[in-house]
């Protein structure tokens, strides 16, 4: 008997086939039993007539209860009337286990009882369409890398040294010594990009942050991508032609997880590059019009981005922050060194940065300095300097947070539902 998956189904019409599957609802009319039956790969009706099949077949389904396990044996029909569109006939069914009473109920359940049972709350139909978007979304951007002539190198998860500011540096002891869950490789992939000129990484990034807002994580994975010889304007051309990219794409390969998100797509399609691009100082102006108390040389808050965001129906690049509260890295602007070469990323419909790039400083003295006024460790960061030592050219990059991509394209409202397991202030559990 050929086992297949849900979304194998249609290719089946007709034949006997094998699904081996999860119970996710049932009902019965003393003589039929309708099974709704998932596989991670779909969802289908499977009926089972109690005189077609055998007597011990029958009583293993009067057993059956919510997420239970099953191998089903039956033959495809095309069913106009279902909204999966076939039905599967039974003629035999194995249960591999019969669930205990299931703790998620069709009835409304509070967020944390649900992320108290996330392990579970994934099997919902929600989850998965999530999960299936950010799976494409992971590959559209390595296929965007892979096409524009990156080589993905990855970067070590354990250093010994901040790159973010070290106010969110989760420590671990590290034999004798302390070290820090990465922030973003950032400084790592600087180093690969002097060797194989354009390479990004992507894995799992920490930040300690006291923060509890729908867009922060303390573990989240983040894309880094550098290339030697770029400079700022190509830098955010980079980055306005991977978000076009992958929306675009998504569009076209993700209708159906899209419209069961209820996800209102008008605004993904204006998602076209070039984005606005708008100056920090021009930004705070319009933000103060709009009602906010923000003060020049201040950082942009998770609500001041919120609020220019509304006014949006695509990204827009805020560059030209204050060199006071930026990294660093980030390489002054010519015209005015109050000011660094970078650029954030901000989603429209009120979802606010997603990435965070910059031009990156190639002077030997002038990147010594900061270091020092950074009071950042002049021993741990030699490694470092080293790169403006020996055939230092001028460089750009930027890092994509993945989860508040997927936040944004699904139209969700909280980051949390983005990631299988979310870690958050007060949760680390299960
Ligand atoms: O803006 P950030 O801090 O930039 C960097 O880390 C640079 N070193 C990247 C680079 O130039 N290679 O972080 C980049 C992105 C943010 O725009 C955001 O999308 C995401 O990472 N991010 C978070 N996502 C979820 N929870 C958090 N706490 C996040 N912090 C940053
Ligand atoms: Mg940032």
């Amino acid at each position: 008997m050929e086992k297949i998956s849900i979304s194998e189904v249609s290719k089946h019409i007709g034949q006997d086939v094998q699904l081996q599957s999860w119970v996710f609802n049932f009902r019965s009319s003393g003589k039929i039993f309708f099974l709704q039956l998932r596989d991670g790969t779909g969802r289908i009706q499977a009926v089972i007539s109690k005189n077609e099949v055998s007597a011990e077949a029958w009583a293993a389904c009067e057993k059956l209860t919510m997420e239970s396990s099953v191998v089903v044996t039956g033959v495809v029909n095309e069913d106009k009337r279902s909204p999966y569109g076939y039905e599967m006939q039974v003629k035999d069914i194995e249960v591999l286990q019969v669930a205990l009473e299931y703790p998620i109920s069709k009835k409304e359940h509070g967020i944390d009882f649900l992320l108290d049972h996330r392990h579970l709350w994934l099997r919902s139909e929600r989850q998965v369409a999530i999960m299936k978007v950010r799976n494409e979304i992971i590959w559209l951007m390595r296929e965007f890398f892979r096409n524009e002539g990156f080589t993905l190198t990855d970067s070590p998860i354990l250093t010994p040294t901040a790159c973010e500011g070290t106010t969110t540096l989760f420590s671990t002891q590290y034999f004798e010594e302390t070290a820090y869950l990465s922030q973003s490789g950032q400084l790592y992939l600087e180093a690969m990009a002097m060797s194989l000129g354009k390479v990004y990484d992507f894995g799992p990034t920490f930040r300690a942050e006291k923060s509890k807002t729908r867009r922060h994580m303390m573990e989240f994975w983040m894309l880094d991508a550098e290339a030697a010889f770029m400079q700022h304007e190509e830098n955010l051309k980079v980055q306005e032609k991977l978000v076009s990219y992958v929306v675009s794409n998504i569009l076209k390969s993700m209708k159906n997880e899209l419209a069961l998100l209820e996800r209102d797509t008008k605004y993904l399609e204006k998602v076209k590059a070039p984005f606005p691009r708008m100056r920090y100082s021009d930004v705070v102006k319009k933000l103060q019009e709009l009602g906010s108390d923000i003060k020049a040389g201040e950082d942009l808050g998770a609500d001041d981005e919120t609020m220019l965001m509304k006014q949006f129906d695509t990204p827009v690049f805020v560059t030209h922050y204050p060199t006071k509260i930026k990294a660093f890295y980030m390489q002054p602007d010519p015209e005015d060194p109050n000011v660094v070469l970078c650029d954030d990323m901000l989603a429209p419909e009120g979802y606010g940065e997603i990435i965070g790039g910059s031009e990156r400083i190639w002077d030997l003295k002038l990147l010594e300095q900061r270091i020092i006024e950074h009071k950042l460790s002049q021993k741990d960061f030699e490694w470092y300097v080293d790169l403006r030592r020996y055939g230092s050219v001028p460089h750009a990059g930027f890092g994509i947070g993945l989860e508040r991509t997927v936040a944004w394209i699904c139209g969700l409202d909280h980051v949390r539902e983005t990631i299988p397991f979310p870690r958050l202030l007060n949760r680390l559990k299960p």
